[in-house]
């Protein structure tokens, strides 16, 4: 058993991750000079991840009207969440872990609207892995990624555009939980759930990434472009190549976009050796 893995098992691995988390948070408000308020001062909701007044997702949708936060200590609490969720992350030394660990996560809201989580559909390794947004309805009922109508597409582009099987590539979403009525998630929630994402990525370690959609596009690569903008090319992310494309529910509805997607569909298998064009 490797070191990673024996600390993985011991509940005192566990704690010594989450001190490492607890630590850097400590050293971040050292360096900003920022003081916390104590618990009994802290207006109700405000840290509680599932709080919908808490929530500084910048979308309009869920702020409540009392809400005191303010972006400083709301984002404190967002990191201290997101370090501990890193410590958790990091410390799965496969993916049936992380896949337990995620089905195990409380740290949004989405835990208690989710029939289940969605971690991801396909082998442990691939040269090839797609990352979508959010598990819609459908996938929320059964545990995988794409299987709706969008989810059809994406399986015509794998196996008659790419011609693979779609057991031999990796789709995941960056969210692991549906959001209810399928809006559009939070800021807060892609932050909750980056670490897992992280992780998956570095277990699976693709050659190749394509983000489906501005949402899994722009958050992967960290920009607000539109999608005309990051399409067509060949990113890097930490050495790893990224080819975004258009979201099959996006073709849909807008099947003139069809060529644009195989043009960028053949420009990842160009970078894979698989023929296609560059
Ligand atoms: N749309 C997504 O982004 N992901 C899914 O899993 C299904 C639909």
């Amino acid at each position: 058993m490797s070191p990673q893995e024996r600390r993985a098992e011991e509940p005192a691995g566990e704690i010594a991750l989450l001190a490492a988390a607890l630590a850097a948070r400590l050293d971040r408000r050292r360096r900003r000079g920022t003081r916390r308020r104590p618990e009994a001062s802290r207006p109700e909701g405000a840290g509680d991840p599932g709080a919908e007044g808490a929530r500084p997702d910048g979308n309009g949708r869920k702020r409540a009207e009392n809400a005191q936060e303010t972006p400083e200590n709301g984002q404190e609490q967002a990191d201290f969440d997101t370090e501990a969720i890193r410590g958790r992350a990091a410390a799965c030394p496969d993916l049936e872990t992380l896949r337990s660990e995620v089905a195990a996560c409380r740290a949004c809201g989405l835990c208690e609207t989710r029939t289940q989580t969605v971690f991801m559909d396909g082998p442990e390794r691939a040269r090839v892995m797609f990352v979508g947004e959010a598990p819609g309805a459908d996938e929320d009922r059964r545990g995988v990624p794409f299987v709706g109508r969008a989810g059809q597409l994406l399986t015509d582009i794998i196996t008659k555009g790419m011609g693979l099987e779609r057991s031999s590539v990796v789709i995941a979403n960056v969210l692991k939980c549906r959001p209810p009525s399928n809006r559009d998630p939070s800021r807060r929630e892609k932050e909750l759930c980056t670490p897992w994402l992280e992780r998956q990525i570095e277990l699976v370690d693709p050659e190749i990434l394509i983000p489906l959609g501005r949402h899994a596009s722009g958050h992967l690569l960290g920009s607000e472009a539109s999608m005309g903008a990051m399409r067509a090319r060949v990113h890097d992310l930490a050495g790893r190549r990224v080819v975004p494309t258009y979201h099959p529910a996006f073709l849909l509805r807008s099947p003139e976009r069809k060529r644009d997607c195989w043009q960028d569909i053949q420009l990842a298998m160009a970078e894979l050796d698989l023929g296609g064009d560059r």
